[in-house]
């Protein structure tokens, strides 16, 4: 059942809360919201430990019980999980349920061999519609707004994750999935939807499609941005929210975890990610000790679900990078900005470099577009590094300018040199979902 923002503010008010968030709980002390998130993770502890053979062996392995977490930070004497031990168990083996009571699965497409599947009960189906409203809702997106989903569908997690989130908070959604992008455009441009939930390379996509089709994007009828499933800079947020004229703010998730509506940037802040830690309880570890890092510090991000039922993760290294920052818009803590995975860093002569910092000295150039390719060519003894870039289609500077000055800025702040070729517009493929930033040769 959707509930209206003027119900919604109603009950929340009689309630005694302010009207900040979704739901009343983003807001609550932290007391409040540590107690609910030990009393869940015991909860999930125990049901994995009971349910799931592979959480049985590894906390026996490691002489842990779910009778020994008395506090949050026990957590960290329990084992992780990698995306090893789900290929293991491929494809029903972490399911903590009985199949006939999973109502959904979904599965990372994994760029070797098996995919990873996860399953949904029907409560974990709306858990994740709710998280996915709230984030809806975070980022701006309001009940009666047309929400247009351009996130594909399928076995990714994006489209219905999106979908059953806006749906949810009573929003029209316009079921687009990716691809086709003319009709995408033509869609926008007849339904005149607020929202879009899209990934960012897509979105240029869609942009440069309007001006082809002579719209000017910043007078389409959007207004809000939710855009996520791969690393982008502030940069290309500047650069997105100036063409489209409008509030672009970053979503995170992953499949293992729930799917998209993990972790949701606040449009009154823009300053990180809200954890929807009542849900999802972070941890950052140092990658190579596995030592959890204070807040603050940067590492790789951890998460065990609170609440989900068919496929609890316990302790699920998800190889992102980033730091827990204390909460502002919200009560819960947020994440900074992923700036990569450990395993897309790119080591160039002993340099490590991320396809995110190569976007941010790209968009630093005057002339130059977000369209670029990455290449990595690694026949010789040591790796070398070469970009392919466009220009914007109104670039006045010459092209051999531009390439000079994006290999200084490139060689100044990451300490690498590339070689930079200027290719006509329309060159670098162009993305269709999560864009493909690197070739590796
Ligand atoms: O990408 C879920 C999703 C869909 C998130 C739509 C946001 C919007 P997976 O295909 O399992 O799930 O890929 C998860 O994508 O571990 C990150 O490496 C990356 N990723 C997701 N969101 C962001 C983001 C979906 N906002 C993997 N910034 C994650 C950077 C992101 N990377």
């Amino acid at each position: 059942m959707t509930v209206t923002i003027a119900e919604h503010e109603c009950e929340q008010q009689e309630k005694g809360y302010a009207m900040t968030g979704y739901e009343p709980i983003e807001t609550v002390s932290k007391d409040e919201l540590a107690a609910v998130q030990l009393e869940r993770m015991k909860a999930t502890l125990a049901h994995s430990y009971a349910n799931v053979d592979h959480y049985r062996a590894a906390f026996d392995a490691a002489g842990v019980s779910p009778s020994d977490l008395e506090s949050l930070e026990d957590l960290a004497n329990f084992p992780f999980l990698v995306k090893e031990d789900l290929r293991k168990h491929y494809p029903f083996g972490m399911f903590a349920v009985p199949r006939s009571d999973v109502v959904r699965v979904h599965a990372s497409s994994g760029t070797t061999g098996q995919p990873t599947v996860v399953g949904y009960t029907r409560d974990d189906v709306d858990m994740w519609a709710t998280v996915m409203a709230r984030s809806i809702f975070a980022a701006g997106g309001r009940p009666g707004d047309i929400a247009h989903v351009a996130y594909g569908y399928g076995l990714f997690t994006g489209g219905l994750g999106a979908h059953y989130g806006a749906e949810k908070l009573g929003c029209t959604v316009v079921p687009m999935s990716g691809g086709q992008t003319a009709k995408q455009v033509q869609l926008i441009s007849d339904f005149k939807p607020r929202v879009i939930l899209v990934t960012p390379s897509y979105c240029l996509n869609l942009i440069d499609e309007m001006e082809s089709a002579g719209l000017d994007p910043a007078k389409s009828s959007l207004e809000v941005g939710i855009f996520g499933a791969e690393p982008w800079t502030d940069g290309l947020r500047e650069e997105i929210e100036a063409r489209l004229g409008i509030d672009a703010v970053d979503i995170y998730g992953l499949s293992e975890v729930i799917g998209p509506g993990v972790a949701q940037e606040c449009v009154e802040t823009k300053d990180g990610l809200t954890v929807w830690e009542d849900h999802f309880y972070p941890e950052v570890i140092d990658p190579e000790t596995g030592d959890v890092l204070p807040d603050g510090e940067f590492g790789e991000l951890v998460f065990t679900s609170l609440t989900k039922v068919a496929m609890p993760v316990i302790r699920y290294r998800t190889r992102d990078l980033t730091r827990i920052l204390p909460g502002t818009a919200r009560t819960m803590r947020r994440i900074e900005r992923i700036s990569g995975r450990s395993d897309d860093m790119l080591i160039i002569r002993g340099v490590n470099v991320f396809p995110s910092q190569v976007e941010e000295h790209v968009l630093a150039v005057d002339g130059l577009s977000p369209h670029f390719q990455i290449v990595v060519d690694r026949s010789a003894n040591l790796a070398s590094l070469s970009i392919n870039v466009e220009p914007t289609p109104t670039a006045q500077r010459p092209t051999s300018e531009l390439a000079e000055e994006l290999q200084r800025r490139i060689k100044d702040h990451i300490g690498v040199s590339a070689a930079i070729q200027v290719v006509p517009v329309g060159e670098v493929p162009r993305s269709q979902g999560k864009a493909q930033r690197v070739i590796d040769q």
